[in-house]
């Protein structure tokens, strides 16, 4: 059977670990060439090094800030003279829980920087290429927390709200461009940023973190957290010449959560 996305090339930003490498990983074993982004070089180029070894495809780190729209300019174009780039995944993202009146503005602002600008930072810098070549495909990491509410994390719940509004948007200013554009939307993903954000929850409401996981997982019916794998495997589905009619979607990854 040939690889689902042979000839393709894939700039994964937050490449480095959690999803983004998981991505990364299969993407790679459906024989695609990467770009990854992260900010830790050195963990950056660990990763592009153990799956390029591994899987025997090419893979290139470019370090950058996401958030710096002239790093991320410089970024593209660097990625672009290596392969034009048929796949853009925007993954990278930070989450940082507070209730809304002890949020400092800096917090809030620095979750949307990280979430949002940055994705109009990386997705205005790959567009032209596939406008260009009249084809592509973005896909954005937004959450269930771009479908509901929460408590105590505002600044994420707008930011990945933010990010699904973007994503229809997109969706019908590229269409003419055959550029299709989706969001994945994953309930908890158990990977560096969810431990991180159950202990800040933890820190502000006052209940363990391992209380509040068995509160959350009593919530979703398959009552545990997604591996960061189930998530990557919807990824290679939209990129693949399979979901050449699937655009402007919101995708969920909850296991049965949210059934509308
Ligand atoms: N985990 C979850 O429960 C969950 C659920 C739904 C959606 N998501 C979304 O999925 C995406 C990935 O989440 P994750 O759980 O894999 O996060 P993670 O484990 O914290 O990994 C985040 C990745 O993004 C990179 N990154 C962060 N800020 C960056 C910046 N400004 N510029 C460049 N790279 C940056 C990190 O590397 P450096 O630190 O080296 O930059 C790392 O590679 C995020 O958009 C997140 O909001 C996560």
């Amino acid at each position: 059977m040939t690889a689902r996305l042979s000839g393709k090339t894939a700039l994964i930003t937050g490449g480095s670990r959690g999803i983004g490498r998981a991505i990364a990983e299969a993407f790679a074993a459906e024989d695609c060439a990467l770009v990854l982004n992260a900010r830790d070089a050195v963990r950056l180029g660990e990763t592009a090094e153990a799956i390029a070894q591994h899987y025997g495809v090419s893979v290139t780190p470019l370090p950058c800030d996401v958030t710096d729209g002239a790093a991320v300019r410089d970024m593209v174009a660097r990625a672009e003279a290596v392969a034009p780039l048929d796949i853009l995944v925007n993954n990278a993202g930070i989450h940082i829980p507070n209730r809304f009146t002890d949020y400092s503005f800096d917090d809030f602002r620095a979750v949307m920087e990280s979430n949002v600008y940055s994705v109009f930072h990386v997705t205005q810098a790959v567009l032209p290429g596939m406008i260009e070549r009249a084809r592509g495909r973005v896909i954005n990491l937004a959450s269930t927390a771009g479908k509901w509410g929460s408590r105590n994390q505002s600044a994420y719940n707008a930011s990945k709200h933010a990010v699904v509004g973007l994503t229809r948007c997109l969706g019908l200013e590229m269409a003419p461009h055959n550029v299709l554009v989706n969001a994945i939307c994953p309930w908890i993903v158990d990977t560096d940023m969810a431990t991180g954000f159950m202990q800040r929850h933890a820190a502000v409401t006052g209940v363990s973190a391992e209380e509040l996981a068995a509160r959350m997982n009593q919530g979703v019916p398959l009552g545990r957290w997604i591996e960061p794998r189930e998530v990557a495997g919807l990824a290679v589905y939209l990129a693949s010449d399979e979901a050449s009619y699937i655009n402007g979607q919101a995708w969920a990854v909850d296991g049965g959560y949210t059934m509308i």
